[in-house]
């Protein structure tokens, strides 16, 4: 028997406008994201500044808007003072976060150089871990302030006058993990970056700060932790943090596929209780989520292990997920939750870009690919535009040992009015069913199909490699039509969808 799943929707009902941000990406000083990842001098493709044009030239496809950088774990023991002025006097230091050896040959500036080549937003996390509010002023004032004191001239002496300007700052990095560097209780943070913030905002310069909300939904702390740096915060930041991480596992596909699941009931706790703070302090201000730290990782394709002992290598290879087509399927359905909370989700970051759990792959002085969960990021970037739509899903459903009960069928749709054209994404999270898709199009007035890609193997497990990068790509969806009924499609099982339709001329 065939399963139907029904998505309805109506170009009246919105959520709110489809955010640039929500498709930003992570690169962090750790393994080989920085180093052989994005920056590799004398690299075949490397360009004066020693960026990969390979790398680059991915990032633009895939349509990256805003990059978090230095980290992650790897920020709370920082200098960044470390990574600027002429790179033969930076000196190297061991990386107590990942147990490596930063060189420093790759710093704010050279960031600044190839956020700009890639035409993406910075995002800049400061240390909350071993430094304080002095630390985040001095790289506030490196990065933003005019010339004329003495760390904007450092800039401008290192070849930068004009200030960067940079608007997203993170106020530290997962300060509830006992594993963070510099971690400390929740009373104790929230003081802290409450006062970073008040000073940063001091300055003048715009900011949108945030702090550091919980580093997963299941920390024994999470809550209680949000609760208390929101009620120390509230008034100086402009987000709180999420990050999470999904993987498989052997034999439960089924919760895996039903990620999306938690991450919608996680998102929604955190506006829970940012919304609950709010109305006990009595504020108009409703604060919004960054979720800059999202993505799905593959152990079972990890190259290499971090590093221990006495080894303090350079730019290790650790955490290089090989990612399956069943990843894919994942990476587009949690798209499609951050999409459908574009009211609250201000900025999202998928972690990482490069190598490390990364769309994008390298091999040192070799080619760079795209992974396969490269494509469902790269369509959705590319083709949500307008306004995000509700839906109410119709479908069957399925009951996960990890995530509850999740509905086979997820989708949501982008309407642009001006352009006349609604895109659908859907999902099918069944591991081994097939389910025929109906969205009915009334309200929409004469819509055509554009075009409808699938993202589907017969073999789930099947990735891409430097040998065959592109195994697994979103391919033509022949069976999709525009009929009295709606937009139809048959949604095999673990599979991703877009659909565009355009208002007939
Ligand atoms: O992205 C890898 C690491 O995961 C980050 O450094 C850290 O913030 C998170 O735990």
């Amino acid at each position: 028997m065939t399963l139907h799943g029904t998505v309805h929707l109506h170009p009246a009902h919105r959520v709110g406008p489809v955010r640039r941000r929500t498709f930003g990406s992570f690169v962090e000083h750790m393994a080989r994201c920085v180093y052989t990842g994005i920056f590799e001098p004398g690299h075949p493709s490397a360009d004066a500044d020693g960026f990969r044009q390979d790398v680059l030239e991915l990032t633009g496809e895939l349509g990256v808007s805003s990059v978090r950088y230095p980290g992650g774990n790897f920020v709370s023991g920082y200098r960044w003072e470390d990574g600027v002025g002429p790179a033969e006097q930076r000196p190297r230091r061991p990386d107590l976060a990942w147990h490596s050896t930063e060189t420093n040959a790759f710093g704010l500036d050279e960031f600044m150089a190839w956020a700009e080549k890639a035409g993406v937003e910075p995002m800049y996390a400061v240390n909350l871990g071993t430094r304080g509010v002095q630390e985040a002023l001095d790289v506030l004032e490196y990065a933003n302030a005019p010339v004329g004191t003495e760390l904007a001239d450092r800039r401008a002496a290192n070849g930068h006058p004009e200030p960067y300007g940079i608007r997203m700052w993170c106020l530290g990095n997962e300060m509830d993990g006992p594993w963070q560097i510099g971690h400390r209780p929740a009373e104790d943070y929230a003081r802290l970056a409450a006062e970073t913030a008040r000073a940063m905002r001091r300055t003048g310069s715009e900011l949108e700060l945030v702090a550091c909300g919980s580093s997963h939904s299941s920390m024994p702390t999470f809550g209680a932790w949000e609760q208390a740096v929101l009620e120390a915060c509230y008034d100086d930041i402009d987000m709180l943090s999420a990050h999470v991480y999904y993987r498989g596992e052997e034999g439960d596909a089924a919760s895996y596929l039903a990620s999306a699941v938690d991450m919608e009931s996680y998102i929604e706790a955190v506006v829970a209780t940012s919304d609950h703070v709010r109305a006990t302090l009595k504020r108009d201000k409703r604060l919004q989520i960054s979720f800059d730290e999202w993505n799905v990782t593959n152990p079972d394709g990890d190259t290499g292990e971090e590093p221990g002992g006495d080894d303090w290598p350079e730019a290790p290879r650790f955490a290089e997920s090989t990612y399956t087509a069943q990843d894919a399927v994942v990476v587009g359905s949690l798209l499609i939750s951050l999409l459908r909370h574009t009211d609250r989700v201000a900025s999202a970051s998928q972690a990482q870009l490069v190598n490390v759990l990364g769309p994008i792959r390298t091999t040192p002085g070799g080619p760079a690919w795209r992974q396969t969960i490269f494509h469902p990021f790269a369509m959705t970037s590319r083709h949500a535009s307008g306004q995000v739509l509700r839906t109410a899903i119709d479908s069957p459903t399925i009951d996960t040992a990890k995530h509850g009960t999740a509905t086979l069928l997820d989708a949501v749709a982008t309407w642009d009015e001006d352009a006349g054209r609604l895109t659908v994404f859907a999902v099918n999270r069944s591991p081994d069913q097939a389910l025929d898709l109906v969205v009915p199009l009334g309200g929409f007035g004469d819509l055509e199909l554009l075009d409808a890609s699938i993202l589907h193997e017969d073999d789930p497990h099947a990735v891409n490699t430097a040998d065959d990068p592109d195994a697994v790509v979103p391919r033509p969806h022949d069976g999709a039509a525009v009929t009295p009924d709606g937009l139809t499609a048959p949604l095999p099982p673990i599979s991703w969808a877009m659909f565009r339709l355009q208002t007939r001329k």
